[in-house]
């Protein structure tokens, strides 16, 4: 099945995902409630709770129970993402501004405070302890995730293993939490919950590895959001690691790199390493990685039962890495 029927299949159910989240986000506070409801009708592509569905489907599937935490997930989702785009200074989300180029960051802060508030209300509502279990852990996780990114900034002695721990943290640990979660709400048994989890990490691990990849090869038309931002905050991720590490780069190319790492350059000077690094094959080899976690998440399906659900979830895990966007 390719993502296309899968989309179309789910479009009713994702609508009430949807009329939820602007219900969620229509607050008696006329300036929140505005701000808010411009972030959500930018669009984003919704696969975080499409993930909750799909992972509930082979299961018992009720969408009135799924609906609020679906849309308690893609909220968490967006508050991270207010407070991802304040701390990195970005100016473009969804392709409108950003909050922080708007509001002061006291007010980033309290609106994004106050969607993650919302999130957990959310969460709440489901009235399952074990929803909220996860939803939380995963909060802490993104936290941590984000945290690590911040300490590896500028270092250029970065290994595979701290960024995987950096990008489940901060990216994967949510798709974890939806496919658990969805499963939960499913009443699947704790075996095919530990599934749903894994398969979640593993295509949210690709999910960002493609995002890193298209940090060097998208263009800010198509993503809605700046390209070449990994190098500009000198964070490194996998294809700079690759660069640095095998590359067919020379040593003074691998030194320009460094040095744009470790102390930052002109938008000039950045170009020129974001065209040097995509065409080392270093993009190449990231893709690897990412197909490696989306071949480990399809096969781990086998172990669900055989249902057009299971299809539904591969051609999730095949779309993190043929997306564009
Ligand atoms: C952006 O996520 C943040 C990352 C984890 C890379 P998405 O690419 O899912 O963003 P939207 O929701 O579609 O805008
Ligand atoms: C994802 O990482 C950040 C969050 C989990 C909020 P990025 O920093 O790469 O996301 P983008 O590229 O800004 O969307
Ligand atoms: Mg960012
Ligand atoms: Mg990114």
């Amino acid at each position: 099945m390719d993502f296309t029927t899968v989309l179309e299949r789910m479009r009713p159910d994702l609508q009430r995902v949807e009329d939820r989240l602007v219900a969620e986000t229509t607050l008696e506070f006329p300036l929140v409630s505005d701000i808010l409801h411009g972030l959500i009708r930018a669009g984003g592509k919704r696969l975080r709770p499409l993930l909750l569905l799909l992972a509930a489907r082979p299961f018992r599937y009720d969408l009135d129970r799924l609906v609020p935490a679906a849309a308690g997930i893609e909220l968490l989702h967006t508050a991270s993402l207010i407070h991802d785009d304040a701390i990195d200074g970005s100016p473009l989300r969804r392709g409108q501004p950003t909050l922080n180029t708007v509001f002061e960051p006291s007010v980033v802060i309290m609106v994004g405070d106050y969607l993650f508030a919302r999130s957990a209300m959310l969460a709440a509502s489901t009235m399952n302890p074990r929803v909220l279990a996860v939803f939380a852990r995963c909060l802490g996780s993104i936290c941590d995730g984000q945290l690590r990114e911040l300490f590896a900034a500028h270092r250029t002695d970065v290994g595979f293993d701290d960024y995987q721990r950096r990008i489940y943290g901060k990216t994967a640990s949510l798709f974890a939490a939806a496919a658990e979660i969805g499963g939960i709400l499913a009443e699947a048994t704790d075996e095919q919950l530990d599934i749903l989890r894994e398969f979640g990490g593993a295509v949210g691990l690709a999910f960002q590895i493609v995002d890193d990849i298209l940090d060097f090869r998208g263009n800010e038309a198509e993503l809605g959001k700046p390209a070449g931002q990994d190098l500009r905050q000198g964070t490194v991720t996998l294809p700079t690691m690759l660069f640095l590490q095998n590359g067919k780069a020379t040593a003074e190319q691998r030194a320009l790199v460094a040095e744009i790492l470790a102390q930052g350059a002109n938008d000039a000077t950045i170009a020129t390493a974001v065209a040097l690094i995509r065409d080392s094959g270093a993009l190449e080899e990231a893709f690897d990685y990412a197909r490696r976690f989306v071949e480990e998440a399809k096969a781990l399906l086998a172990q669900l039962p055989e249902s057009e659900s299971r299809d539904m979830l591969a051609a999730l895990a095949d779309h993190a890495l043929a997306r564009r966007t």
